[in-house]
Order: C-alpha cells, then sequence, then structure tokens
C-alpha cells in the first residue's frame, strides 16, 4: 500500500471531571487526509484546503507528529500529506488532535503498523503540544483508540479504554469564535484548593464507575466541574444560558468541550438529544453569532480508512 485516506474525526476533551484525562470521540465531523509513501526521505506538507495553516512540516501538528514518529522509527520512505479541513482550528472539538493524530495513523498503515493506537498517542501529543504549549493527550487519545478515554499518565503514556454505554449520545454547539487553547490554558489558576481538588477526583472516580455500570443517574451527578468551568465559562457567550437549558430539556451533563468555546452535553437516546438541540437553538439563535449544532453517538472506532 503506497497512499491512503482517512477521515479523522473530531472529539470533546476534559469532559467536565476530568481536565487533560477525559476525552471522547465524535462521529459526524472530522477531517479528511491523504498520505502517499514516496521515495524521498522525510514529511512533506503538500495540501491543506478548508483552512489556512501552515504547510511547514515544524509548524503544522500533523508535520510535527510525523516527524515524531520517524523519528522513533527511521525509514528511507518519505511522505507526503494533504489534508482536507473541516474542523475549525480553535474551535474546541480537537482540531488539532485529528490532523496530529491522523497524520500518525496513516503513516503508520503504510509502514506497515509497527505501533499500536496506545503507542502512537505519544507521536501525535508533540504536535498536540506544538499546538497549545502544553503536552496533553485527552483529543489525541479518543481519536486514535476510539470510544472514551482516561489518559492516567502522559510520562509514560498510559491510557485506558473506557466502556461506551448503548445509548449515550453527545450535543456539541459550536459558536464560531476562535479560542485559542495556548490562551484558554493561561488563564487557568495553577493552584487548586484542597477541597475542589477532592470533589474533583471524588467526580472523576465516579463518572467512571457510571460508565461500567450504565448508571446515567451517577454520570449526571458526577459531569461537573468546579475547577476550570468557572474561568473558562467567561470566554463563552451565553454559557450559563446554555447550560441550564439543557439540563432542563433533560441533559445529564453539560460542560465545556476541550479549551471551548465548542460545548457539550450528554444525554441518553436521539430523541433526548433533539429535545437538547432544540433548547440550545433557542438560546444561541438570540444572539448575533455563526454557530453549528451537531449530535453525535460516541463514535467507538476513532479514525476510520477511506475507501473510495
Ligand atoms: N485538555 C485540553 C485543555 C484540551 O482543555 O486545554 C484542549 O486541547
Amino acid at each position: 500500500m503506497n497512499q491512503i485516506k482517512i477521515f479523522a474525526p473530531a472529539s470533546v476533551a476534559n469532559v467536565s471531571c476530568g481536565f487533560d484525562v477525559l476525552g471522547f470521540c465524535l462521529e459526524p465531523v472530522g477531517d479528511q487526509m491523504l498520505i502517499r509513501k514516496t521515495n524521498s526521505s522525510g514529511i512533506k506538507i503538500t495540501k491543506i484546503e478548508g483552512q489556512n495553516l501552515p504547510l511547514d512540516v515544524k509548524k503544522n501538528v500533523a508535520g510535527v507528529a510525523a516527524e515524531a514518529l520517524l523519528k522513533a522509527h527511521p525509514t528511507k520512505s518519505g511522505f507526503e500529506i494533504e489534508i482536507y479541513k473541516n474542523i475549525k482550528a480553535g474551535s474546541g472539538i480537537g482540531s488539532s488532535a485529528a490532523s496530529a493524530a491522523g497524520a500518525v495513523y496513516g503513516i503508520n498503515e503504510l509502514l506497515g503498523k509497527p505501533y499500536t493506537s496506545h503507542d502512537l498517542i505519544s507521536f501525535a501529543m508533540e504536535g498536540e503540544g506544538m499546538a497549545s504549549g502544553t503536552v496533553h493527550a485527552d483529543n489525541v487519545a479518543p481519536v486514535l483508540m476510539g470510544g472514551i478515554t482516561l489518559v492516567r499518565s502522559i510520562d509514560p503514556v498510559d491510557v485506558i479504554k473506557l466502556p461506551i454505554p448503548k445509548a449515550l449520545t453527545a450535543v456539541v454547539l459550536h459558536p464560531k469564535i476562535e479560542l485559542k487553547t495556548m490562551h484558554a490554558r493561561e488563564i487557568i489558576k495553577k493552584n487548586v484548593t484542597m477541597e475542589k481538588a477532592i470533589q474533583q477526583w471524588g467526580n472523576l472516580g465516579a463518572f467512571v464507575s457510571a460508565l461500567y455500570n450504565e448508571d446515567y443517574d451517577l454520570m449526571s451527578r458526577s459531569l461537573k466541574d468546579e475547577i476550570v468551568e468557572p474561568m473558562r465559562s467567561m470566554l463563552i457567550p451565553e454559557f450559563e444560558s446554555l447550560k441550564k437549558a439543557s439540563i432542563q430539556a433533560g441533559a445529564i451533563g453539560f460542560g465545556i468541550s476541550g479549551s471551548g468555546p465548542s460545548v457539550y452535553a450528554l444525554t441518553k437516546g436521539i430523541d433526548g438529544a433533539k429535545k437538547i438541540h432544540s433548547a440550545i437553538n433557542e438560546v444561541i439563535s438570540s444572539i448575533d453569532i455563526d454557530y453549528e449544532i451537531h449530535i453525535s453517538k460516541i463514535n467507538e472506532q476513532g479514525i476510520k480508512i477511506l475507501t473510495d
């Protein structure tokens, strides 16, 4: 195989109680990438459509991630990458993660799969690190491994794939303003009180247990974030009204997707998701902002190879 075309999906990171450690993969939104093996060594990004992003390998998350892989696995072949962006940079649904994860996934396939999806996380993370100033794996892990993932550690990488309750459905609102992750990280206070830390690890543990037991009530009680959300929500238009409307419409949880401005709600089933979709739509359509709302099951597979 000398060429591969893939779909690299969007993702929701943090998931309220799991700042930098929890994430899940979305189904309907994502980029396409074409990766080609060549005879000249090294990585080249030959085309980017849909976004104005650098072709320079050192300045592009896909390039940085791909070079990290080739550094660990030297080869005489080179690789050309074409990126067809559909996920907006600075949207909060893992735009850079999709590019970084997609690049290493595609190259790994063309090399005959020397690495597992779990191994690829460390390379993709380097791309994320370049984009946001800090290395984290909560977006790249669910994109590469699929489903819902928990990052126990990034050094060494230790990521656990969690069970997906059958009816779990996400609603994601993307208000079309750009929020750079680097900036959204800078506004977070570096210290957490013991009281808040206790709440957060209680909630995170409970959420994981709720996934295993398909306990939607416990999920609802644990999808809370009193550490980061109060600071970041100030950057998101109508955050409190959107949250209130979603919960009233039956959401089991609502929070910031990644570093925002996208927000997510989780609910049980498509009918529940449609109710939340209209509640969110009513709030956001009352202000002058472009937006998109997606309803998505949890994408169990993650990156997909396209055959057409
Ligand atoms: N955990 C990351 C953050 C996700 O919230 O900053 C965004 O890349």
